[in-house]
């Protein structure tokens, strides 16, 4: 037997004499999909632990909480999250508490959790998915508490068990941690530096997701675009993206995040090649201003940024961009936001998910000097998402009488609609019943609301 499944089997005989009528798990994660999916892999261990998982703390013997360190609001909600939990163990003194992911990896934070909330039994870094079942045994079996933030040397670990959150769509880490360091990015320092999984085991996982029915697959990474640095293999994203592509079978695939300064020309054009890669590129830009973009350490300026989203249009007329954009860098003027501004309004995503900065304990930005006030990046802030949503709304436009192929994902808000995806990642409701959740259908767009389309289904025709 492995290791873990020795842990496994005495977490689940303890848990047996201890909770005769079953233990309940809550596991919450925060933050970006690559959280997500190690979420899942923490709620597969805790089936095969015995755990059921339960959708509230208020009734688990387990709560743990998967978070993000990104910005300090995400950090401020745990804070508060995890100081409520307080009352939760003087009502069931045996429960236990734990808290992993990036915001803990931070020394200071994992400190603080360990001084300020003594209810909290167990805190553990990112390194450490793999080993979960030894640190849950640890703290069932001994009870005291353990703080774990060693970093893992070995090589990623494969087979983990996975509770996926869906049964339609799936997500693929293909590389874990980041070797960019952007000056205002926390990342490379919780989540480590950058390591590809081997080709095989992501072909594995993902054959075998397509023969259970999956029909979108993302492939997760910091910047899926340097995938293969390392590895012994010769291999880049988009030899491994073609690779994925032609495995036969009914589905799409998505892949983020792209940072700007590794997309290529070659990438673009194998996007182009399969009907089955999504044609959205998610390719964050952060700024418009030079200046800006050379004192985040981003490797890259406008000039190239725009030559790369040109190609990609000329390629691929129809396909979406969206973006991430952080207002108020330290030292940024008002002439690098009206940049900003500029660059969103040339380019015309559909979508940007917009950030005011937060200073990160341990980046370089955070010791930069920051002279605009709160408020006036609140109100550059606002502005830039007015510029937004008149861009979004036009760009939807576009999709009116046109037909698409678009994936059905769950029930609408509406009675007797459903609502999907085009591959171009636009939402579209669309009047039908629920056996088309699960189907690819053809929809002509009747209609383009603020952020969402209207269609009905076409019999017999195929969409773009
Ligand atoms: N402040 C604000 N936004 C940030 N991001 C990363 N770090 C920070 C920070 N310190 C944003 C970037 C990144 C996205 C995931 O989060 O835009 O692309
Ligand atoms: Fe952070 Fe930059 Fe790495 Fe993205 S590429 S995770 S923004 S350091």
């Amino acid at each position: 037997m492995t290791e873990n499944a020795e842990y496994i089997k005495s977490i689940s005989n303890l848990l047996v004499a201890r909770y005769p009528n079953g233990a309940r798990a809550y596991i919450r994660t925060y933050g970006c999909q690559q959280n997500v999916s190690d979420g899942e892999k923490m709620k597969g261990f805790a089936l095969q632990m015995g755990y059921t998982l339960t959708d509230s703390a208020d009734d688990a013997d387990f709560v743990l909480y998967n978070t993000c360190a990104v910005r300090e609001n995400a950090e401020d909600r745990v804070f508060g999250n995890l100081g409520a939990l307080k009352h939760n163990k003087e009502k069931n003194p045996g429960m236990i508490i734990a808290i992993c992911g990036c915001m803990v990896q931070q020394e200071h934070i994992a400190q603080k959790i360990k001084q300020s909330y003594p209810h909290v039994d167990l805190i553990f870094g990112t390194h450490l998915l793999g080993e979960f079942p030894r640190l849950v045994f640890e703290v069932l079996s001994n009870a005291k508490r353990v703080l774990d933030l060693s970093e893992q040397q070995t090589d990623i670990p494969e087979n983990l068990p996975v509770k996926r959150e869906g049964t339609l769509k799936a997500w693929i880490p293909i590389m874990y941690g980041c070797d960019n360091f952007c000056t205002y990015c926390i990342v490379p320092y919780v989540r480590g530096r950058e390591k590809s999984r081997k080709s095989e085991h992501i072909v594995k996982e993902f054959t075998e997701l397509v023969h259970q029915g999956y029909k979108e697959i993302t492939l997760l990474g910091q910047n899926v675009n340097s995938y293969g640095k390392g590895l012994e293999e010769n291999i880049t994203f988009p030899q491994l993206l073609d690779k994925l592509a032609t495995i036969p079978g009914d589905f799409r695939i998505r892949f983020m995040t792209s940072h700007p300064k590794d997309a290529t020309h070659e990438l673009i054009d194998v996007m182009q090649k399969h009907d089955k890669i999504c044609k959205h590129f998610h390719l964050p830009v952060q700024c418009g201003s030079d200046e800006i973009l050379k004192r985040m350490n981003r490797h890259y300026d406008t000039t190239q940024y725009l030559e790369l989203i040109d190609y990609a249009r000329s390629k691929m007329p129809d396909i979406s961009f969206t973006s991430d954009i952080i207002v108020g860098f330290p030292g940024e003027t008002r002439k690098d936001f009206e940049g900003t501004l500029e660059l969103i309004k040339r380019v015309e995503y559909d979508s940007l998910y917009t950030f005011i900065y937060s200073p990160r304990v341990g980046t370089i930005a955070a010791s930069m000097p920051d002279p605009i006030s709160a408020q006036e990046k609140s109100a550059w802030f606002r502005e830039l998402l007015d510029v937004q949503n008149k861009i979004g709304p036009k760009r939807l436009k576009k999709y009116e009488g046109n037909t698409y192929r678009v994936l059905v994902e769950s029930k609408a808000k509406e009675d007797g609609c459903v609502t999907g995806r085009t591959d171009t990642n636009m939402v579209v409701n669309i009047p039908g019943g629920e056996e088309l959740i699960g189907q690819f259908v053809t929809v002509k767009i009747k209609h383009a609301r603020n952020c969402a389309l209207d269609g009905e289904l076409v019999i017999g025709a195929a969409g773009k």
